[in-house]
């Protein structure tokens, strides 16, 4: 192995990746963000400038700074991780904070009085769904609905069904509830992932009685089909397994996809689920902390409001955002999906044609692309470098910290070596497959709400460190 191979053990070589990926960088000619007639904003006919390049950094925010932070000295140039946006937000959120903001009190507030009107049309207008007022809840956000509906409908010690590769925080929340993952494998046929319903009629004998369905799917993209869907929830209704619908990605669909609410597909599926929704993936105000949720079974609603953890409060400041996005968003959300497919055709074209290591289709919704990374772990020899590493680790004591400030000896699989060898050797970012649980080794999730240029600085910092190896 050469030291193009490996990554820097304790980070003790103060700026040695920086100066690595630059160099290289060099020595092929860059990628072009407007290369191979897939355009930016300007030949879009959009109106909002999308590819504004919007700075981030000093805001304390995971994706640049604390991701920074973790990595230093190396930089991270170029972050595709977490999973929220690098532009500005909506000038009419802008303006409607602005507004609020010289009112000089912050007293309880109730929530906006057309809050309820605006999700309903949302819903109505995109996507022909009825979303029944009267079950409309708040949540912190759509984890914080799951966790009230798992608990509720749950006790510690049962059994939750995710299908995998899956995000990885329903893992996190399920294990906070003191309940266990069940992971329902996808599988692979022709370039897109299944759902495995024999697989899954098996934890079901097992005794699992709630599934958390995503759709679209975190991380691999699937927009479900209306005909996918009533297969997974003629079995759940026939085995009185719950359906909790986290469909927050639900505003992100390529263009040559549809997103079908779960809820839509007919009455005895609605009435078998929740389904969870928010304004900070489509609109970027994750930080707002506001989301939720509503089911057309009245009794489920009131059993969760009752037992769960329910807020009619929420901070009014992220009401008011994601009240204001509902209302006028319409135009900018479209603007958004012609962006993001065009990244993701952009991502497509340029891996094939210069990074052949890295395969990807244009996927389905999400703005999270899933890369099939194979060939660069074999190149890199990444499962072999992380037993090494981790021998290491452990020989040496080499800890990390979690959110929770938890301490525990660094562990890497072959998918996190390759993350570290991309930061070191490319100053790019982007996910392990394995924190998404069964079939994401070999996978890596990129994230691609960002600029254009930003995204075709990463493929030629790529590209130019996989040639140095
Ligand atoms: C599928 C899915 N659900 C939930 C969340 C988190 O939502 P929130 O911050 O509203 O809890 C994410 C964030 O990436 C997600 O991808």
């Amino acid at each position: 192995m050469t030291n193009k191979t490996t990554i820097d053990r304790r980070f003790f070589m103060k700026g040695a990746g920086a100066a690595t990926f630059m160099a290289s960088a060099a020595s092929i000619p860059a990628i072009s963000a407007s290369a191979g007639g897939i355009g930016q904003s300007s030949s879009m006919s959009m109106s909002y400038d999308l590819d504004e390049e919007y700075n981030r950094i000093g805001f304390g925010n995971f994706k640049w700074d604390m991701i920074n932070a973790q990595y230093a000295p190396h930089k991270v140039e170029v972050p595709m991780g977490v999973a929220d946006m690098d532009f500005r937000t909506m000038p009419q959120i802008t303006t409607a904070l602005k507004k609020r903001l010289k009112h000089e009190n912050w007293g309880y507030e109730a929530p906006p009085p057309d809050y309820k009107d605006n999700i309903i049309a949302w819903n109505k207008e995109r996507y022909n769904h009825d979303v029944p007022r009267a079950t409309i809840q708040n949540c912190l956000g759509v984890l914080d609905g799951v966790t009230s509906i798992l608990r509720t409908f749950g006790k510690p010690g049962d059994k939750i069904i995710i299908q995998t590769p899956g995000y990885s925080a329903f893992f996190l929340i399920i294990d906070g509830e003191r309940m266990e993952t069940v992971e329902n494998p996808m599988k692979l046929i022709n370039g897109r992932y299944e759902m495995d319903l024999d697989d899954l009629k098996k934890h079901i004998d097992a005794g699992a009685r709630q599934l958390i369905l995503c759709n679209p799917h975190n991380p691999t993209g699937n927009c479900w089909t209306a005909d996918e869907l009533r297969k997974l929830g003629d079995i759940c209704i026939e085995n009185d397994v719950l359906v909790i619908a986290d469909e927050i990605h639900c505003d992100f669909v390529n263009k040559h996809a549809k997103y079908t609410p779960y809820a839509t597909i007919g009455e005895k599926y609605a009435m078998n689920s929740f389904t969870l929704k928010s304004t900070s993936k489509s609109f970027n105000l994750a930080s707002h902390r506001t989301a939720y949720m509503f089911s057309d079974n009245t009794d489920y609603m009131k059993r969760v409001v009752e037992e769960g953890h329910q807020r009619f409060l929420l901070n009014y400041v992220g009401l008011l955002a994601a009240n204001t996005a509902y209302r006028h968003g319409a135009k900018y959300m479209d603007d958004m999906q012609t962006y993001l497919d065009s990244n993701a055709k952009f991502l497509e074209k340029t891996l094939a044609e210069r990074i052949p290591d890295i395969k990807y289709k244009v996927h389905e919704g999400t703005y999270l692309a899933w890369l099939d990374c194979k060939a660069l772990l074999s190149k890199l020899d990444a499962q072999k470098m992380a037993e090494e590493q981790n021998a290491y680790n452990i020989e040496n004591k080499v800890m990390v910290t979690d959110f929770f400030g938890v301490e525990s000896i660094k562990h890497l699989d072959a998918g996190d070596y390759v993350q570290e060898w991309l930061v070191e050797h490319a100053g790019v970012n982007i996910n392990a497959g394995e924190h998404y649980g069964k079939g994401g080794t070999g996978y890596m999730r990129m994230n691609l709400g960002t600029t254009r240029h930003k995204l075709a600085k990463a493929l030629s910092n790529i590209e130019s460190a996989i040639a140095n190896i």
